[in-house]
């Protein structure tokens, strides 16, 4: 079963052909960083409007290098939030009027459970990598560690997600950029700490321990507060010199809170068979280091599924079909009414 994703939550214009809920065909990505990058973060309302510009493109390469035509499509899959409103309703339209002049099924995809699914994709061409069974990934526990989520589920099978921590502020990924736009390198910020970190000291600046191990929920606005008062105490020499051993220090705090909540989360829920990570954060390589140093074996995207894409609508969508699980019915309504009538933040 073909199913076409279409992903633009954010600033990401993204479709992708994905067979069978795991194998990708194709998927394309256009990203609007170098746009947003010059502003130091996303403008909603550019962002809606280089979706549109794209929409249409992106969805014509992803079925041109798939070799489909929209005669293979059995269902079309989209995300239906959360994300920038404006950048969300280009998606939706998009999806919805393809879906009704093709009479195929539409499944609105909840973007930050759909980042799960990005460890579960195997590529088309990879003989090496192998869809795992689904009797050795459940019961999980999946991290979503991106720029608006720090979210953990408890997972008994594909579709089924328990919320059972979250950040109580500020999520992981946006601490990231927050402190990258502070130190004045750029967005997104991720991975170029990461970058700067790798030649820096870890230990050289002590970083305050946001919250207890013992509990499972997250904190980064401690941290970032912190980082804002260390950076503002050096001139711009001092930054210049010390920036190193600055992005190590912070990197290692935020990645060790991830590390020691999914241990004591392991304590709890031991029957876990498969810990996965997920999200723009995941790519982190530092992260995966701590995680094996604290023996933590888990399951994270090829690095090009770890931030926003389509593949990871499609195999979420593929799940969520095969339950039945019924559209909306403002997804097939074009009044604005409709859409106002419905929670996107979901
Ligand atoms: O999942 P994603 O692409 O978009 C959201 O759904 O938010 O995540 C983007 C976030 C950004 O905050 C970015 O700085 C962070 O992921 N990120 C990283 C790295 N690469 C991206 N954070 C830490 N290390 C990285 N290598
Ligand atoms: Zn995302």
């Amino acid at each position: 079963m073909y199913i076409l994703g279409i992903e633009s939550s954010c600033d990401e214009t993204a479709c992708a052909i994905v067979k069978d809920g795991t194998t990708v065909i194709s998927s394309v990505v256009a990203s609007q960083i170098d746009i947003h990058s010059k502003y130091g973060g996303v403008i909603p309302e550019i962002a809606a409007r280089e979706h549109l510009k794209n929409i249409d493109t992106v969805v014509n390469l992803a079925l041109d290098q798939a070799k489909l035509s929209l005669d293979d499509i059995d269902a079309v899959a989209v995300t239906q939030g959360p994300g920038l409103i404006g950048a969300l309703l280009v998606g939706i339209s998009y999806a919805k009027a393809l879906a009704v002049s093709r009479s195929l099924p539409l499944i609105p995809v909840n973007h930050v459970q759909a980042h799960v699914h990005a460890s579960l994709l195997v590529d088309d061409d990879d003989k090496l990598q192998k869809p795992q069974e689904e009797s050795e990934l459940f019961p999980a526990l999946a991290f979503v560690v991106s720029g608006g989520h720090t979210n953990l589920y408890r997972m008994n099978n594909y579709t089924s997600y328990e919320l059972i921590a979250h950040s109580i502020d500020d999520a992981c990924g946006e601490c990231f950029d927050k402190v990258a736009k502070l130190l004045g390198l750029g967005y997104p910020g991720g991975k170029l700490i990461e970058e700067l970190a790798q030649k820096g000291d870890p230990h050289r600046f002590s970083m305050p321990t946001v919250m207890s191990t013992k509990t499972m929920m997250f904190s980064y606005s401690g941290l970032k507060t912190h980082m804002v008062h260390l950076i503002s105490s050096f001139n711009e020499e001092e930054l210049k010199t010390n920036i190193c051993d600055i992005c190590a220090s912070f990197q290692q705090a935020a990645l060790n809170q991830l590390a020691k909540k999914i241990l004591y989360t392991k304590t709890i829920y031991k029957d876990t068979k498969q810990v996965i990570i997920a999200g723009g954060v995941s790519a982190n390589m530092k992260l995966k280091q701590i995680l094996l140093d604290h023996g933590i074996r888990y399951l994270a995207p090829k690095l090009k599924y770890c931030g926003d894409n389509a593949a990871m609508i499609a195999g979420f969508g593929y799940r969520l079909f095969q339950e039945n699980i019924k559209t909306p019915e403002c997804f097939y309504d074009y009044s604005w009414d409709a859409f106002s009538r419905y929670d996107f933040s979901k």
